[in-house]
């Protein structure tokens, strides 16, 4: 990463001068030294940490002190990125009790920023949030909170009347004072067009390259999630060993040598190839994100 320590302005300003931003969810300490060295600027502990870390089939679960907890993890190492904490499920179901719970994850999580899941409706929340000096990030799209609401992990904003209604929100939070938006699971013209109606920076997750920075969680990456990984991810660990592979078999080793070493680097143990790590891993991802190939059309809903 750059010198520069990542701020809610210099998010601001990488979205003025088009540079993409690399945003990783991340959990823990030793995670969040290897991910700010590889370049990564904005560390999102996410309560995706419930599915996982915890296992668990949803981030419903995910408690308020759970947050606090991983989100002091990495703040006590993070120097650099903007670390942001989401606020779990019903831990803002108010304006008072969000105050509360941003107080928790700032003041002894020591996050740098706050992220909730929901519309228009959470405006006043945010605007209060904002006044008392708390950055909001807000979450459109998908909301992984509402999935027993929703039914199941889908693209949202395929209709007319859904992508109004994700562009109405996204106006309402920005005006609210919210300083970033995550985008989940949208086709990818809708995200591009919000992206350039908006100000503030948007970061896509299954949301196509016209955004102003990605962001995907760690475990996808490395390929650790326990169960599948959803479509618009990509394992960039296995990436480097199916490189690994066919420069394998390309120097003379024979087919199961050469799958040997590369399931060693899948399952991430140390690989006998130099440049096989989770951190070569990781910078590929970053390198993608600022190059724009990630995410390539695979990666891509409409
Ligand atoms: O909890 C999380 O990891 C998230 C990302 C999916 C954006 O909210």
């Amino acid at each position: 990463m750059s010198a520069e320590a990542m701020t809610t302005t210099t998010l601001l300003a990488r979205k003025q001068r088009r540079e993409p931003i690399a945003c990783l969810t991340c959990y823990d300490a030793a995670f969040a030294q290897l991910l700010e060295r590889a370049g990564v600027e904005v560390l999102l502990v996410g309560d995706s940490l419930g599915m996982v870390v915890q296992g668990q089939a949803t981030t419903v679960p995910v408690s308020l002190e759970q947050m606090v907890y991983h989100s002091r993890c990495v703040t006590r190492v993070a120097r650099q990125s903007l670390v942001i904490a989401d606020l779990p499920f019903m831990s803002y179901a108010t304006p008072e009790r969000a105050l509360e719970s941003t107080a928790r994850l700032m003041g002894e999580g020591g996050a740098a920023m706050v992220k909730l899941e929901g519309g228009a409706a959470l405006a006043e929340t945010v605007a209060r949030l904002t006044a008392f000096g708390a950055p909001v990030c807000a979450h459109l799209g998908l909301l992984p909170q509402s999935i027993h609401q929703l039914g199941g992990y889908r693209v949202q904003g395929r209709d007319a009347e859904m992508a109004a209604r994700i562009e109405a929100d996204a106006l309402a939070l920005q005006a609210a004072g919210a300083s970033l938006l995550v985008l989940e699971c949208v086709p990818s013209a809708l995200a591009t067009a919000l992206a350039q109606r908006l100000r503030i920076p948007v970061i896509g997750i299954g949301a196509g390259k016209g955004c102003d920075g990605q962001v995907l969680v760690l475990h996808d990456i490395l390929g650790l999630t326990p169960g599948k990984a959803p479509r618009f991810s990509k394992n960039f660990l296995a990436d480097l060993g199916a490189g690994g592979f066919a420069e394998d078999q390309a120097d003379g080793a024979t087919a199961d040598q050469a799958a040997d070493r590369t399931g060693a680097a899948a399952h991430g143990r140390p690989a006998d190839r130099t440049g096989i790590s989770i951190e070569a891993a990781v910078r590929a991802y970053v390198a993608a994100v600022k190059t724009g190939t990630f995410p390539a059309p695979e990666h891509t809903l409409a």
